[in-house]
């Protein structure tokens, strides 16, 4: 990777990944693409190049392409699953003609691609313990069904014209900096503000619902280490279980519990939220990531918990 294009630069993963980008391949080296109405702000701004690069517009794309000589596109622009439930059009219009355009881009300027697929991509009739790499996905969301198609293209594109296309399904990501907006594993983010400024939590999800989490620098590990992989070990390329932690949210409130004693939380289903969440694998089998490009992640529930309540309290100056 020579230069990079992170297109949602300013999402909840964006945010990040450019700057980690920044800090391994040089400030210069790493456009923020953005969308109007959510320009980069702050270090992200201050720190390197930033353009205006919607998905929906492939000229646009292509011209960030050109200017910065651009080789590798993270192609991060998505609605999450419960935003797309209420604007399933918008959703397709993002997740697929979104892709479609970057693929192209990609493929006639020769670039490296990943867009990120998720558990979301799995649905009811999956395995739901130990998903394995390859089994049914038949999602019920929308977004789902666009994370399907995500990795279905990015592998027709890789095979039809060979362009270099890698992807992950991420678990539901932890993070303090850039909150999530509309996802169903949000709880497990929320969860920590409430506990940070002394609030009751209202947990969305009922006792015992199980799902993939990941802690955000784990996330970013996975994406580049996954980019910087040697192609001829890549037997799987979109997209690769990632696991790390699967937990209930009974669980990670007793271990917030164990920072913050006094911490209260009670229980108010969202039948949305819940209904999608049980769709979705307890916990992924993620041993052709591990195989493959020798992904290992490093933060269990204990020490993210940790790193997120400390980082909260000095965010939050609490
Ligand atoms: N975090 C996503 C969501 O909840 C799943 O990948 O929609």
């Amino acid at each position: 990777m020579k230069n990079i294009l992170v297109i949602g630069a300013t999402g909840q993963i964006g945010s990040e990944l450019t700057m980690e980008l920044r800090s391994r391949y040089g400030d210069s080296h790493v456009v923020a693409g953005y969308i109007r109405g959510a320009e980069p702000k702050g270090v992200l701004k201050d720190s390197g190049p930033a353009a205006i690069a919607d998905v929906t517009d492939g000229d646009a794309i292509a011209e960030v392409v050109k200017k910065y000589d651009i080789d590798t596109i993270y192609n991060l622009a998505a609605l999450l699953s419960v935003v797309a439930e209420s604007m399933p059009r918008l959703a397709w219009k993002i997740g697929v003609g979104g892709l479609w355009n970057v693929l192209e881009v990609a493929r006639e300027h020769h670039c490296a691609a990943f867009t990120p697929s998720s558990i979301g991509s799995f649905g009811l009739s999956t395995p739901h313990v130990m998903t394995p790499q390859d089994t049914i996905q038949r999602p019920g969301t929308i977004y789902g069904v666009s994370k399907v198609t995500t990795e279905l293209l990015s592998d027709y594109y890789f095979n039809k014209y060979g362009v270099d296309t890698r992807s992950v399904r991420f678990p539901g990501i932890i993070s303090y900096v850039t909150p999530p907006g509309g996802g169903t594993t949000d709880y497990a983010v929320d969860i920590y503000y409430y506990a940070v400024r002394g609030e009751k939590f209202v947990c969305p999800l009922q006792p015992g619902t199980l799902m993939d989490m990941i802690y955000m620098p784990d996330a970013l590990h996975a994406a580049i280490m996954l980019m910087e992989a040697d192609a001829s070990k890549l037997l799987h390329r979109n997209a690769f279980n990632l696991a790390s932690m699967s937990f209930a949210p009974e669980t990670i409130y007793e271990e917030i519990k164990k920072h913050i004693p006094q911490f209260e939380m009670e229980y108010q289903i969202d039948p949305l939220k819940q209904h999608i969440a049980d769709s979705w694998p307890d916990c992924m089998d993620d041993s052709c990531a591990r195989l493959e490009w020798g992904w290992q992640p490093k933060y269990d529930l204990a020490a993210m918990t940790t790193d997120m309540l400390e980082k909260l309290k000095l965010k939050l100056n609490k």
